[in-house]
């Protein structure tokens, strides 16, 4: 039986039969099971920073799993100490602040969706288009009918309001308001960029009303957008924070970190994780903030973002009217031709990206994507568009 059959005989079926079989990483670039090489230009969905196969990551997981691998929170690790201590320290803030760690983006949102029922009150705000998880807690958060619809009744007591729209915030937050959750920028919903005062905003609506700001960065955190997390451009401090995908650098973990009053809501008993902190996974982040750190990937993401945005216009044919995103969490606006179709002519170039709405294609790559890549990336796409014919 081909893998094909394979996955479509034994995998469930909320996922369909995926286009390629890969078997090899190196950097930023794929190998399918033919042997065709492709410069991976969504790492995992965001995800794999370091790329494939980082000789310091694979390092310090090695070690650390020859050394003790997992012990739950039974008992305490010091990467996971040590991994806290760096996230309030990177996040800039106050004293006080606290960590919790689970295994995904879902699990963080979760987390603090429990977090605020800790408040007493229970209303939650959200932005529609957002995406926030797939559990039933951080599904009733994913303002998407579609993914929402099968599985009601959800949490409820949640309002959710148009995106980017301060107005509507602002008349939706009310005292009885336990909270406010957005994604910086979202990613699932397209990579749309709110107007620059969005989050401030957001930051005042909240403390008019003492209602929570949680702030989703699963995806645009840890350096993807040029800064350690999104919001600090913007000089907002949310009072939760969430994050998974790039802090692992491939190996599965979520946090919430949570500032000021918010760090004291959750009580002992009140949540818990078997896996969550475990030290292989923080063991991992921490290698990943080190190699941020010492490789300065934080100029790079804007650097290699700046060029993707740039030089993909210009080879496209007329097919890509603009790249919106910030630092390399981006989409390549398309025109007059589809994503679905986009997708193939890319695959075929040995390039692979996301066809996230039906016109626009997510490029989300590690953040140390080489010169090299990045020049055979434009090549490729250029090569690609040209198989797509003329308007
Ligand atoms: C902003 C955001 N939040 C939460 C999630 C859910 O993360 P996970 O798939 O790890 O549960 C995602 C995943 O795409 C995301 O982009």
């Amino acid at each position: 039986m081909n893998w094909q059959d394979r996955w479509e005989t034994t995998m469930m079926r909320n996922y369909g039969v995926p286009p390629l079989l890969l078997v090899k990483g190196r950097g930023s670039r794929v190998w399918d099971d033919t042997g065709k090489e492709y410069i991976d230009l969504i790492g995992g969905i965001a995800v794999n920073v370091l790329g494939h196969g980082h000789p310091d990551l694979v390092a310090a997981v090695t070690d650390q799993l020859q050394t003790i691998g997992h012990t739950s929170n039974l008992y305490a690790t010091e990467p996971g100490l040590e991994l806290a201590e760096r996230l309030v320290e990177l996040s800039g803030a106050p004293l006080g602040s606290r960590v919790f760690f689970c295994n995904s983006g879902a699990e963080a949102n979760e987390a603090a969706f429990k977090l605020t029922r800790m408040t007493g009150r229970t209303h939650v705000v959200v932005a529609s288009g957002g995406f926030h998880g797939r559990t039933m807690g951080s599904l009733a958060l994913t303002a998407q009918p579609a993914k929402q619809d099968p599985f009601r009744p959800l949490p409820g007591d949640v309002t959710v309001v148009p995106f980017g729209d301060s107005a509507a915030l602002d008349a939706a937050v009310t005292s009885q308001t336990a909270a406010v959750f957005l994604e910086p920028i979202q990613g699932e919903n397209g990579v749309i960029v709110p107007p620059d005062d969005y989050l401030t905003a957001a930051r005042a609506i909240c403390d008019r009303a003492g209602a929570l700001f949680v702030l989703d960065e699963v995806q645009t955190g840890i350096g993807r957008t040029g800064a350690w997390f999104a919001f600090q451009k913007f000089a907002v401090q949310p009072d939760v924070l969430t994050l998974a995908k790039g802090l692992g650098g491939g190996l599965p973990i979520g946090a919430m970190v949570a500032f000021g009053d918010a760090a004291t809501l959750l009580t002992p008993g009140s949540h818990g994780s078997t896996f969550g902190g475990n030290p292989i996974s923080t063991r991992a982040a921490l290698t990943v903030i080190d190699v941020i750190e010492r490789e300065g990937l934080l100029e790079r993401v804007l650097a290699a973002g700046a060029q993707l945005t740039a030089q993909l216009p210009e080879v496209s044919g007329g097919k890509v009217d603009a790249v919106r995103g910030r630092g390399l969490l981006l989409a390549a606006e398309l025109r007059g031709v589809t994503s679905a179709e986009v997708d193939l002519a890319l695959r075929a170039q040995g390039i692979l990206a996301n066809p996230v709405a039906a016109d626009a294609m997510r490029l989300a790559p590690a953040l140390n994507i080489t010169d090299v890549d990045l020049e055979d990336t434009v090549s490729r796409w250029g090569a690609a568009f040209d198989t797509l014919g003329v308007n």
